[in-house]
Order: C-alpha cells, then sequence, then structure tokens
C-alpha cells in the first residue's frame, strides 16, 4: 500500500468471476461491503457477479446477504446499510470456457461509462481455480472487453501455476493479454495489518536497522501452524501439499520482508525489487543437501476430546497412500552480505496442536557474560517477536533485575499488542488488498519474476520429495507440534522451536 491510502474516488466496476463461490462469499464480498461501510469505496461503483448459475440480480443479492453475515468481521448486516451496497450489485451469467458468453459484460461495461460519464476503472476478478485464469484473459481479449493499460487490471488468487514450468507459462498467458503493472498477483499474507508493520518497524526506527544483520542476529524462525486439516480441499491439497500451498508464497513471502535491504523508498517496484533480491540471494539446495534441511510429515488420526481426528490419508478426496505433505519444516540461507551464516528456519503444517503465524529473530549472545545467578542463570538471548496471528503483537524480550536485594535477572517485554490499541479491529488481508487494487497500487501484490524467483527455490525440494517417497508417512499425530524430525533438523544446530504457550511468551 501506497504511504497513505486514500479514498478511492475513480469510479470503478469490479467484474468477479466466480461470482458464486466460495472466495467471493467468503472474502471478496465481506471485505468489499466493510470497506463500503468504513467509506473507502469511490462514490460510483458496480460490483458484477458473473457465474455459470441460472440466478437474477436479487438472487443474487439474497446470497451475499447471508455470507456477508456470516463472514463479515463487523458482525451481521444492518437493513439500511446492505440495501445502500446491494444497489451496487447485479449478476451475469458467465460460462468461462464460452467465450460469446463474455459479450453482455462488454454492454454493461459501456453502460456504466455513459451513466458515470467517465471512464470507470475496471478490476476483472479471477476469484476461480487457477486453471481457468489463462481462459478468462484469453476470452477477455477474444471479446475486446475494456483492456486499457492506464485503467484496467486482472487480480489472480494463489496458486500461481504448481511449478516454475506452469508458472511461466501462465505469465506468459497473461502478458501476453495485460501488462505487468495491470495484474494483481494475491498473497494474502502481504496484507495482513502485522506483516505490513514489519516494515514500519524495520524501516522507520532508527535502532533496528544497526542490529539487523549477521553480527546481531543468531538465527530467524518463521513459523506457521495451523490446527485445521485440509477440509473439503482434498482434491486441491493432495496435488499441492504444504510446499506449494504455504512455503512457495507465504512463508517466503515473510522471509522476504524480514530479510531484505531498505527500499530507497516506498514505491511498488522498488520494494519488489528489494524483496526478489532476498529470493534470488537465498541458497538453492543441490539434492543431496535436501535430506539435512528439509523435514516433511503428514499427520495420523488421533483422538481430540474423546472425538476421533481423521488421519491424511482418510480424509475425503485423498489417496489412501498419499505421499503429499501436510507439515514441512525448511532451513535456508540469504547468501548475502547482511545475512551469510544466518539460519532462517520455516515450519508449517496442518492439523497441529496450535494455530500460530509468528516470526522469530533471535539475537546472539552477549560476549561476555558477567551476571549468573542460581536463582535465573544465564540471562536469556534478547528476541524479537512478531506474532502475526491469532495474537497480533510484536514484542522485544530482554533482561532486566528483578526487584530486589539479590541480582537475579528476568525477561521482560516491550509490547506493542494490537489487542490493547484502539485500532485492533483493523481491516482484514483482503480489504487492504482490494482497497490496493481499485487505487492502482501493486507493492502488496507479486511480480512475475518474484512468483518465478520463488518457484526456483523450491523446486529441487519439491523434486526430489516427488522421487523419493516419504517412507514413514503418516509421521506425525493431529494435534502434536508435527513429527519429531522436525525438533531434531534445528537441535543439531544448537536451537529449539520456540512453540510458545498463548500470552507467556516466557520459558
Ligand atoms: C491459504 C492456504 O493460502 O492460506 C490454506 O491455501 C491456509 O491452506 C491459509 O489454511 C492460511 O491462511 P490464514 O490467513 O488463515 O493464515
Amino acid at each position: 500500500m501506497a504511504n497513505t491510502s486514500s479514498v478511492a474516488t475513480k469510479s470503478t466496476i469490479f467484474i468477479i468471476f466466480g461470482g458464486t463461490g466460495d472466495l467471493t462469499k467468503r472474502k471478496i464480498i465481506p471485505a468489499l461491503y466493510n470497506l463500503f461501510l468504513d467509506g473507502w469505496m469511490p462514490e460510483n461503483f458496480k460490483i458484477i457477479g458473473a457465474s455459470l448459475d441460472n440466478l437474477n440480480d436479487e438472487n443474487y443479492k439474497t446470497k451475499l446477504k447471508s455470507s456477508v453475515d456470516e463472514f463479515s468481521r463487523k458482525g451481521k448486516t444492518k437493513k439500511e446499510e446492505w440495501k445502500k451496497f446491494a444497489s451496487h450489485i447485479t449478476f451475469q451469467e458467465v460460462d468461462i470456457n464460452n467465450s460469446s458468453t463474455f459479450k453482455p459484460l462488454s454492454v454493461i461495461i459501456e453502460r456504466y461509462k455513459k451513466e458515470w460519464e467517465e471512464k470507470p476503472s475496471i478490476i476483472y476478478y479471477c476469484a476461480v481455480a487457477p486453471q481457468f485464469f489463462g481462459t478468462i484473459a484469453e476470452n477477455i481479449s477474444q471479446n475486446k472487453l475494456d483492456n486499457d493499460p492506464e485503467t484496467t487490471r486482472i487480480i489472480v488468487e494463489k496458486p500461481f501455476g504448481r511449478d516454475l514450468e506452469s508458472a511461466k507459462k501462465l505469465n506468459n498467458t497473461l502478458l501476453r493479454i495485460f501488462n505487468e503493472n495491470q495484474i494483481y498477483r494475491i498473497d494474502h499474507y502481504l496484507g495482513k495489518e502485522v506483516v505490513q508493520n514489519i516494515m514500519a518497524f524495520r524501516f522507520a526506527n532508527e535502532i533496528i536497522e544497526p542490529l539487523w544483520n549477521r553480527n546481531h542476529v543468531e538465527h530467524v524462525q518463521i513459523s506457521v501452524t495451523e490446527q485445521i486439516g485440509i477440509g473439503d480441499r482434498g482434491k486441491y491439497f493432495d496435488h499441492a501439499g504444504v510446499l506449494r500451498d504455504m512455503i512457495q508464497n507465504h512463508l517466503l513471502q515473510l522471509i522476504c520482508i524480514i530479510a531484505m535491504e531498505p527500499p530507497i523508498c516506498f514505491d511498488a517496484d522498488e520494494v519488489r525489487n528489494k524483496k526478489v533480491d532476498v529470493l534470488k540471494a537465498m541458497h538453492k539446495s543441490m539434492s543431496e543437501e535436501i535430506d539435512a534441511m528439509s523435514v516433511r510429515g503428514q499427520y495420523s488420526s488421533c483422538l481430540i476430546k474423546g472425538k476421533e481426528v481423521l488421519g491424511y490419508r482418510e480424509e475425503e478426496n485423498v489417496d489412501p497412500e498419499s505421499n503429499t505433505e501436510t507439515f514441512a519444516a525448511l532451513k535456508f540461507y540469504v547468501d548475502n552480505w547482511r545475512w551469510q551464516g544466518v539460519p532462517f528456519y520455516l515450519r508449517t503444517g496442518k492439523r497441529l496442536i496450535k494455530t500460530a503465524s509468528m516470526i522469530t529473530i533471535q539475537f546472539k549472545e552477549v560476549p561476555h557474560k558477567i551476571f549468573i545467578s542460581e536463582k535465573s542463570g544465564t540471562p536469556k538471548q534478547n528476541r524479537l517477536v512478531i506474532s502475526i496471528q491469532p495474537d497480533m503483537a510484536i514484542r522485544f524480550q530482554l533482561q532486566s533485575k528483578i526487584p530486589g536485594l539479590e541480582m537475579d535477572l528476568d525477561t521482560v517485554d516491550i509490547l506493542f499488542d494490537y489487542s490493547e490499541n484502539k485500532k485492533a479491529d483493523s481491516p482484514k488481508a483482503y480489504e487492504t488488498l482490494l482497497l490496493d487494487a481499485i487505487n492502482g497500487d501493486q507493492t502488496l501484490f507479486m511480480r512475475a519474476d518474484q512468483v518465478e524467483a520463488a518457484w526456483k527455490l523450491i523446486m529441487p525440494i519439491l523434486d526430489y520429495w516427488e522421487k523419493n517417497i516419504g517412507s514413514d508417512f503418516p509421521n506425525y499425530s493431529a494435534n502434536s507440534w508435527g513429527p519429531d524430525k522436525a525438533e531434531a533438523l534445528i537441535e543439531k544446530d544448537g536451537f529449539h522451536w520456540f512453540n510458545l504457550p498463548d500470552k507467556n511468551l516466557k520459558e
């Protein structure tokens, strides 16, 4: 997002392909509704839900209303507010695979251009399965729908390809029809409030930068653990696995924000240049290194409160002999002057014991220890813990004297806790990202070279894991911290994962 987020003023037409799909219901419409309630939407805007269903405007609006009631962070809709918002919505039957059904969209666009007496921004939103992104782009082009590089944008969701080759192919297709500055590839982690704050934290504070390098940082952990399993997404997930589903995008983007050099300005291309440099500097593993720097896992069933939770291979639409990983822990190095020799550990998994996304920067030990007490032992290392969700907080852990007659030390937190801040009801990631797309700001979206650099980095691991099956699968029980080998991966370097209990981050 730009330095100052601005209320959208330019008339906008939002065409959502997949207008009745899950993403539209859960994320896109609730986000647009909240932007509308908070006064961010332009005066003139239209949301056109496009899908194969046979609906009229009224049925469509009724469906969307119940989704907003269920999924909006602001709770149930109020009658008058919904009525005003709904007056901006229409439905259009479109079959993505049938080019001729795109034609009426051009009539609709022309109608609003005339009505508003202004050339509006047009946002084509591909809220459909990835195999249709290319088809939608082709059909927009074939039907000569408005594609002015100045005013037209296309939003595509992840996954962006399933390997380097398919990502390149998709980039080529999109770039034949749109310019890079029209393509908005979503990684919703970049829209999360705390993730955006990492940049402010790093680049608006004088005290951080001198410490942010190999001289002071011992190691970095990025951990995104989820209690949920794969739900009803077996078909997709069994062909993906967490390496594709989480690491190639969300976790690598987090590394980029932590490890990037300071940008010269807060401009979309400048920020993304600095991020892509990180991916290019990351050490690409040779196949003989992969076992030593990675661990994969797959969950087995377990009983939680007397109720059986299915193992991965028993989930719907999953191959009973599946080799797909539901957990991964990886160690990376960023080979540049700033980070040489500092390990970055990444961990993510499904059906783990706790849902928590956090980044921990562990600083080195003090060079000479003068405080060693029997009671409190050796002072702990400083740590910066960035909790992204569900807790939203940034805490600096320092050592301090416990008040009293003895020289005993304990860890104290300098804490920015979002729940104590009035602005805690912060916008959801999709609100931030959609407003940026409406305003034409690409800072938080993935550029073609970023996506490809991320695939390049994980391709050796993907290939190796596909060729060498996980012979010990399933190797962790649901409701655990993942496979024991994940502990071993980090322990052999003398560290351990920070599985910290709720608000009490002291160990
Ligand atoms: C999605 C993945 O991109 O991110 C899901 O496909 C995952 O598998 C989800 O559960 C996690 O997002 P969040 O915002 O809930 O952390």
